[in-house]
């Protein structure tokens, strides 16, 4: 399924700095219509509104909070493309003292997050034709970074629960992308003390749009995430993206 993003409507999570702004500015960029700012706090979104008027529209969601997503997803009615990027790292190796707990913190944005937006979303999705569903994964998806290890596993279950989606979402046309970059310029980034090797945050957006245009379900938007993506993408091909139960 080709998905070309000009005229449509998006909704980004995380929308107002890092990874999700450089998302907003570069559909608005390549002709989508609006997009929905979705941030915890309304204000974060002011300079985005200050650039590009009423084609971005703050709206609260708290990755954390149902009620919020609910909310949203009740005024955001003519959505086409989801975009789940909010996310959170804090730096907890498998021997730091708070790990689980840690571990803990992170599923519950990272993951519960994603299942708060689909469930939300999926109806709206399929109201309005079907559309996309795009979730920020990782190279941390595929293997554990020591360093932030309750992080790596955050975006592990974040992967499967997208792999999930991909096959129930394909039942009302909705098309399902996983993204897995490597280090990106953007607070995550430095605090995780990865900014000396980190690459542009455009680099994600327009890997998004390709494996829309295209199709994909996997997108490997930078170096690192390119290395990791030639040895895996035969498993990703021939077990991930078929379904083992048809035989
Ligand atoms: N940067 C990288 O190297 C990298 C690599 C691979 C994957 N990723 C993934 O890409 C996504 C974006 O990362 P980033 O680097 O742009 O991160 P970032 O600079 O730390 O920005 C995180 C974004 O998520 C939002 N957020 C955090 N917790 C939230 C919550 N409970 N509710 C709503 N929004 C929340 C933040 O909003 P506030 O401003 O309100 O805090 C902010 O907009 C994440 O899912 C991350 O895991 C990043």
């Amino acid at each position: 399924m080709s998905i070309n993003v000009e005229n449509k409507i998006v909704l980004v999570t995380g929308a107002n700095r890092g990874i999700g702004k450089s998302i907003v500015e570069t559909f608005l960029n390549k002709g989508s219509a609006k997009v929905y700012a979705a941030v915890r706090n309304t204000d974060s979104a002011k300079e985005l509104v200050e650039k590009y008027g009423d084609k971005v529209v703050p709206i609260e969601v708290d990755m954390g909070k149902q009620e919020t997503i609910t909310a949203a997803a009740a005024t955001a009615t003519d959505v086409d493309i989801v975009i789940n990027n909010a996310g959170v790292l804090f730096n907890a190796s498998p021997l730091t003292e708070d790990a689980y707990q840690t571990l803990l913190q992170e599923v519950d944005i990272n993951v519960g997050g994603l299942i708060r937006i689909a469930q939300a979303f999926a109806p709206v999705l399929k109201q309005n034709g079907g559309g996309a569903l795009v979730q920020l994964n990782s190279v941390a998806s595929m293997k554990n970074f020591s360093d932030f290890a309750t992080y790596s596993a955050s975006k592990a279950a974040s992967y499967s629960i997208t792999q999930g989606l991909r096959e129930k979402l394909e039942e009302q046309g909705t098309a399902v992308v996983s993204v897995h970059p490597g280090p990106i310029a953007t607070d995550m980034a430095h605090n995780a003390g990865l900014g000396d090797i980190a690459e542009p945050a455009s680099v994600v957006a327009d890997s998004i749009i390709e494996a829309l245009e295209q199709g994909e379900f996997h997108a490997f938007p930078d170096s690192m995430a390119k290395q990791i993506w030639q040895p895996y993408e035969s498993f990703a091909k021939n077990i991930v993206e078929v379904n083992l139960m048809e035989g």
